[in-house]
């Protein structure tokens, strides 16, 4: 049998990879079935993509599951998706937690159903000091928000003295980010053949390879994962600079 937890990791593959899962409408309309059912075949794809992400040792895959800007659709959409994130935890984090997957999310708390914060914080308290992959959910999440945040808590500081505005650099502004603990996306792919970032990890992933592909995100698998891995090795990331795989700012700090 095949072990799952095998490292299977070249070098040269990525640390972390983000995913814009996009698609999950098209599916189902090409089926004529409703648009529920395309987010709930995309949550399946995501449990395969965590699975293949393990395998192949993957130590950060983030994912985007509800953009501040989602809040746009119909009232019952929303509400499915709230439904599926809900089902997501409360199936999965027990097998999450056996496979030493630690659970974070980023995003804003504020204005979702007390239910879904407090699940949140769950996931996050039973699996924190799991050392495999770390999962990082995208849930109302929003880049430009999550700037604008950092950029407010860091004009508080300033005005209490506790910041000089003057020795402010990438670093000390990244420590406001949600993601301060977590190193910038490698590689980040979107499905569904649309090309933009739509408002998703801005700051992060200013050096990411960016892999688009037209498969819809319900028929993802470790197979459409590995492609992109492929993609991504294919590259020659310069950061900038003349020298291949120079390290990222966060690396080097
Ligand atoms: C994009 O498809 C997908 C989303 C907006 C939500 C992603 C959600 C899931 C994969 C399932 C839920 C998972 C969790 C953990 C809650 P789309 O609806 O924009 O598709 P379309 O562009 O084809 O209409």
């Amino acid at each position: 049998m095949q072990d799952v937890f095998a490292c299977d990791r070249s070098p040269d593959g990525p640390r972390h990879v983000a995913i814009i899962m996009d698609g999950n409408g098209r599916w189902a309309a090409r089926r004529g079935l409703p648009r529920l059912e395309g987010h709930r075949r995309g949550v399946e794809a995501l449990r395969r993509t965590v699975r293949a992400a393990i395998e192949l040792d993957i130590r950060f895959l983030t994912i985007y599951s509800f953009s501040s800007e989602n809040w746009r659709r119909p009232a019952q959409e929303i509400g499915d998706l709230f439904g599926l994130l809900r089902i997501f935890v409360r199936r999965d984090l027990a097998d999450l937690h056996a496979r030493s997957v630690r659970v974070r999310f980023i995003g804003s708390r504020q204005g979702l159903p007390p239910d879904i914060a407090g699940l949140l914080g769950e996931a996050e308290n039973v699996t924190g000091d799991n050392k495999g992959l770390t999962l990082v959910v995208a849930f109302n999440y929003g880049a430009r928000q999550e700037i604008l945040a950092a950029a407010r808590a860091i004009a508080e500081a300033a005005l209490r003295k506790k910041i000089e505005p003057g020795v402010l650099d990438e670093k000390s502004f990244e420590a406001f980010l949600e993601t301060s603990d977590i190193p910038d996306p490698d590689l980040l792919i979107r499905t569904s053949g649309e090309q933009r970032l739509s408002n998703f990890l801005l700051w992060q992933s200013a050096y990411s390879e960016l892999v688009f592909m037209p498969v819809l995100w319900p028929d993802f698998d470790r197979a459409a994962l590995e492609e992109a891995i492929n993609e991504f090795k294919g590259r020659d990331r310069r950061f900038g600079g003349l020298a291949a795989q120079a390290p990222s700012l966060k690396e080097r700090a």
